[in-house]
């Protein structure tokens, strides 16, 4: 049995905390789409471990995959890796050949996009690793295995983008080529590697990063990531067929919160949103930013499990809502007189309605079971996990 994981919201969901728990069932833990503006903290041993790019169930000694659909940082993987092994772990990876390297230049030009632009990024190149590959001039892991092929490929795009300097594309090849020496005995046919195992009767988990509604395609475009996070971004990104996809766990927060720019229509602001970031400890796992903070949105909610083909749900930081009397919900959209259960197409011309639910102290109150009847009776997903702490203890299957 195959299962993938995605986030339902705006990111950060608590996916890594759930893969890592769910993990220990499974053989191979694969990536998809995204690179190193992925940050998922998980505690392994009472020490957290903050990863963008490894697989998170590495932590428990399974192999993970790094898949053609990602976009890779050698730098970043590098840090990563010493930083494990530093801790006695040594990752078992497998690269994809097909996966698109981010390198300096690519960083360097978000920057600089991203201030006229203006969706507030997470800066690790992932946009323009997605826009040289969509372009034809990107660089694959593949390629870094000839010095020449580097030069080539980073010669077209710095001369596409205006920023060619010989002396440093001739430099940022050697360095690539170098690194990617490092890693040469994991740099595999991904998709062959994976399917074989497959085959042999290995269990596949596949980590989803980012989140349905940071997806380019169904994602609040254009605040959204540049690649697909929805499970379909498994098939295109690991070169696994839908039916290779066995059961689709969606993870949501009680609250929602999103980082950089864009439409969140429940936000909430002043001392009450403090309080909640505080709570949750909403900062970002990648850039530290503070965390947009505000409250369940269900249009966005029915969206995301219906475009995410979500199966079963994981409830987390269920414990941030200990405390509170009530707990906000937007149970739709008023558009122009009318209200809808979905999101509009512009968030601008409707504002949300809210209905009130208790809050509960523990997962045992009633208050809760009754929020979670809610969500699985508008989305049609069990609730199956909860998660109420940091610790992997503090997750609970329902049955
Ligand atoms: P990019 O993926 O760095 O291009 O950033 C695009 C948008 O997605 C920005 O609003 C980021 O803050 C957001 N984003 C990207 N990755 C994550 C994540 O792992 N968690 C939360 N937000 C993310």
């Amino acid at each position: 049995m195959n299962v993938a994981v995605i986030g339902l919201q705006f990111g950060d969901e608590g996916k890594g905390k759930i893969v890592d728990f769910l993990s220990k069932d499974f053989d191979i833990i694969a990536r998809f789409s995204g690179g190193s503006n992925a940050g998922h903290s998980v505690v392994h041993d009472g020490k957290k471990f903050k990863l963008h790019l490894i697989p998170s169930g590495v932590l428990r000694g399974k192999i993970g995959v790094l898949g053609n659909g990602m976009v890779v940082d050698l730098e970043a993987l590098k840090g990563e890796v010493e930083i494990l092994l530093s801790e006695g772990i040594e990752p078992k990876l497998v690269i994809s050949s097909r996966a698109h390297v981010v390198t300096s230049f690519h960083r360097e030009v978000e920057v600089m996009e991203d201030e006229l632009i203006g969706i507030g990024t997470t800066r690790r190149g992932i946009g323009p690793t997605y826009e040289t590959k969509a372009k034809r001039v990107g660089l694959r892991m593949g390629d870094l295995f000839y010095e020449d092929m580097i030069f080539k490929r980073l010669e077209l795009m710095t001369k596409l983008w205006g920023i060619y300097d010989d002396e440093r594309v001739r430099r940022e090849a050697r360095k690539l080529h170098a690194l990617a020496l490092e890693f040469k005995e994991s740099v595999k046919n991904t998709e062959l590697w994976l399917n074989a195992a497959m085959d042999s009767g290995k269990s596949v988990l596949f980590e989803g990063s980012q989140a349905v509604l940071l997806d380019i395609d169904f994602g609040t475009y254009p605040y959204v990531t540049s690649s697909n996070t929805i499970v379909g971004g498994i098939c295109t990104g690991l070169g696994v067929s839908p039916r290779r996809i066995h059961r689709v766990i969606g993870v949501m927060k009680p609250y929602m919160t999103r980082v950089g720019s864009g439409p969140f229509p429940t936000e909430i602001f002043g001392e009450y949103a403090r309080e909640l970031r505080e709570k949750g400890g909403e900062y970002g796992a990648t850039t530290g930013r503070p965390r947009r903070v505000g409250w369940l949105d269900m249009p966005l909610l029915r969206y995301a499990t219906l475009v995410g083909a979500v199966d079963e749900i994981a409830l987390t930081k269920v414990d941030v809502i200990y405390g509170m009397k009530n707990v906000p919900v937007a149970w739709e959209y008023r558009c122009s007189g009318e209200n809808n259960t979905y999101p509009p197409y512009n968030f601008e011309e409707c504002e949300p309605v809210y209905r009130e639910y208790g809050g509960w102290d523990s997962i045992e109150d009633e208050e809760f079971r009754e929020f979670i009847s809610m969500i699985e009776g508008e989305t049609g997903a069990r609730v199956k996990l909860v998660s109420y702490g940091a610790d992997r203890e503090n997750t609970r299957i329902i049955d």
